[in-house]
C-alpha cells in the first residue's frame, strides 16, 4: 500500500509507516485540488497538516483512499462528513502538544514574576535598571487553574513541583493530582489565586466568559495566563485591568481574532503594555511536538489499515480493536440501521464460525463492527454481506 505525505511531516512518520510495510512518497508542500486529484489515485493513506484542504470533491476522485491523517491538532481542512460518507477515516493529534503548552506556561510563570518583559525591554533601550522592585519567587505562591484537562492537570503536576500551591476550578469532575486543590466556584478560586491560568476548550458556552467582573474578583497585583482559546477572554477588560495596575502582569498566546497569513499584521488592544508578554499561538509549536504528532498519527493511519482499529478517529465510530494475535478480521463498516449487528451474526452461526471477539461501536449514520473469528470465512461467504445496501465498506485481515 502506499502513503503520500506532504507539507514536510516529521521524519517519524515515515519511519512507521515503511516499518509497517508502507511505500511511502513525500512531498514538502501542500497540493492544490487539481494536484491531488492527480496524485490520489493509488494512495491508501494520504498525510497532510494545515495548508491542504480536502474538499468533497477531492475525496471523490481518491478512489484508492482508506484514510487521511492530519499531523496537527485541528481538522476543519477536511471535509469530514464527506469522508466518513465514504468511509474513510480521518485521525488528528489532539494531545501531542500538551506538555510544550505547559512548559510555555511555567515560563511564562517565571518571566511574569520576575518582571523580565519590561527588564529585558529596558536593556534593549540601553537602560541599566537593577532592581528587585516588583519581583517575586514563585515558591509558595497559588497558582489557580481553570480547566482541568489534559493541558490543566499535566501543569498541576510541574507547578507543584516547582513549589507552587496549585487549586483548581473545572466545570466537570475532575481528580486532583498530587496535592492540588479542588475549589468548587471560580469566584472562590478568583480569590484565593495569585496567577490564574485558563486552559479551559472551546465550547461555544465559553465564549466571552472571562471578563471584566472576573478580572475585578483577582486578588491586586495577580499574573494573568491564556494560552487556550483567544474567544474565552475580553482582552479590553484585561487592558484596562493591567493599565490600572490591579492586574501586575499577563502572558496571552491566543486571540479573539488571529493573523491569518505569516507576517499579516497583529492587531490588539494588547499590545505596548508593560509586562504583557505576547507570543503568536506558538504554545504547542515545538520540534518536539511535532514528533510526538508524527509518532501518533502514523500509529493511528496504521493501526486502521493494517487492523481495523478505528479508535480516536475524528469522523468513524470509534473501535478500539486490539493487534489481531491469530486467527482472521472482518471490519465492517455500515449505515446504522437496525438489524445489521443481527445479519453479520446470522452469517457468522451458517458458517459455523467461532466468535473470538466481537467489538461495535456506532456514530451518527454509520455503525462499525469488528469481529474475529478461528477460522477465516471464505470470500463467497461474505460476498451477501458485502452486496448489502447497508454496506460502505467490509474488510478482512488474518494474523
Ligand atoms: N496555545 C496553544 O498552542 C494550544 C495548544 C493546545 C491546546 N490549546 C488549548 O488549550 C485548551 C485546553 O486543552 P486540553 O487539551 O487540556 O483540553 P481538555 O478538553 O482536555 O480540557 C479542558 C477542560 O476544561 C474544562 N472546562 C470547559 N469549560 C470550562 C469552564 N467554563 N470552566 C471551567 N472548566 C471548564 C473541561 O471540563 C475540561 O476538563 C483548549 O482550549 C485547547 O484548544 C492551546
Amino acid at each position: 500500500m502506499k502513503a503520500l505525505l506532504l507539507e514536510n511531516i516529521h521524519p517519524i512518520a515515515v519511519e512507521i509507516l515503511e516499518g509497517r510495510g508502507f511505500e511511502v512518497e513525500l512531498r514538502s508542500g501542500s497540493l492544490s485540488e487539481d494536484e491531488l486529484r492527480e496524485a490520489l489515485p493509488g494512495i491508501s493513506l494520504l498525510g497532510i497538516r494545515s495548508n491542504t484542504t480536502i474538499t468533497a470533491d477531492v475525496l471523490k476522485t481518491a478512489p484508492d483512499l482508506l484514510a487521511v491523517g492530519c499531523f496537527c491538532i485541528g481538522t476543519n481542512q477536511v471535509d469530514l462528513v464527506a469522508a466518513a460518507d465514504q468511509g474513510i477515516a480521518v485521525f488528528n493529534a489532539p494531545y501531542s502538544n500538551t506538555r510544550s503548552v505547559v512548559e510555555l506556561v511555567i515560563g511564562e510563570i517565571i518571566a511574569l514574576a520576575r518582571r523580565l518583559p519590561e527588564k529585558t525591554a529596558r536593556m534593549h533601550e540601553g537602560v541599566w535598571d537593577k532592581s528587585a522592585k516588583g519581583s517575586h519567587e514563585i515558591r509558595g505562591r497559588t497558582l489557580g487553574i481553570v480547566g482541568y484537562g489534559n493541558i490543566g492537570t499535566q501543569l498541576s503536576n510541574l507547578a507543584e513541583a516547582l513549589g507552587l500551591r496549585v487549586i483548581f476550578f473545572d466545570t466537570a469532575d475532575r481528580l486532583a493530582h498530587g496535592n492540588a486543590r479542588r475549589i468548587s466556584t471560580l469566584d472562590e478560586l478568583l480569590a484565593q489565586a495569585d496567577i490564574v491560568s485558563l486552559h479551559v476548550d472551546g465550547r461555544p458556552g465559553n465564549a466571552g466568559f472571562f471578563g471584566a467582573d472576573q478580572f475585578a474578583r483577582m486578588k491586586p497585583r495577580s499574573l494573568f495566563i491564556n494560552a487556550a482559546r483567544g474567544m474565552v477572554v475580553d482582552d479590553r477588560s484585561l487592558r484596562d485591568h493591567i493599565v490600572s495596575g490591579h492586574i501586575a502582569g499577563a502572558a496571552l498566546d491566543v486571540f479573539p481574532v488571529e493573523p491569518k497569513r505569516q507576517g499579516d499584521e497583529f492587531e490588539s488592544v494588547l499590545r505596548g503594555l508593560d509586562n504583557v508578554i505576547l507570543t503568536p499561538h506558538v504554545g504547542g509549536s515545538t520540534q518536539e511536538a511535532q514528533e510526538e504528532i508524527g509518532y501518533f498519527v502514523a500509529g493511528k493511519l496504521a493501526g486502521f489499515t493494517l487492523h481495523g482499529s478505528t479508535a480516536l478517529s475524528v469522523n468513524l465510530p470509534a473501535v478500539q480493536a486490539p493487534e489481531l494475535g491469530s486467527g482472521s478480521r472482518v471490519g465492517y463498516l455500515h449505515v446504522n440501521v437496525p438489524g445489521v449487528l443481527a445479519a453479520v451474526n446470522q452469517l457468522l452461526a451458517d458458517h459455523g464460525a467461532n466468535v473470538e471477539g466481537q467489538y461495535l461501536a456506532t456514530r451518527g449514520e454509520q455503525g462499525y463492527v469488528v469481529t474475529d473469528v478461528a477460522e477465516a470465512l471464505p470470500d463467497a461467504a461474505l460476498a451477501d454481506l458485502q452486496g448489502s445496501q447497508h454496506t460502505i465498506w467490509l474488510r478482512t485481515w488474518r494474523a
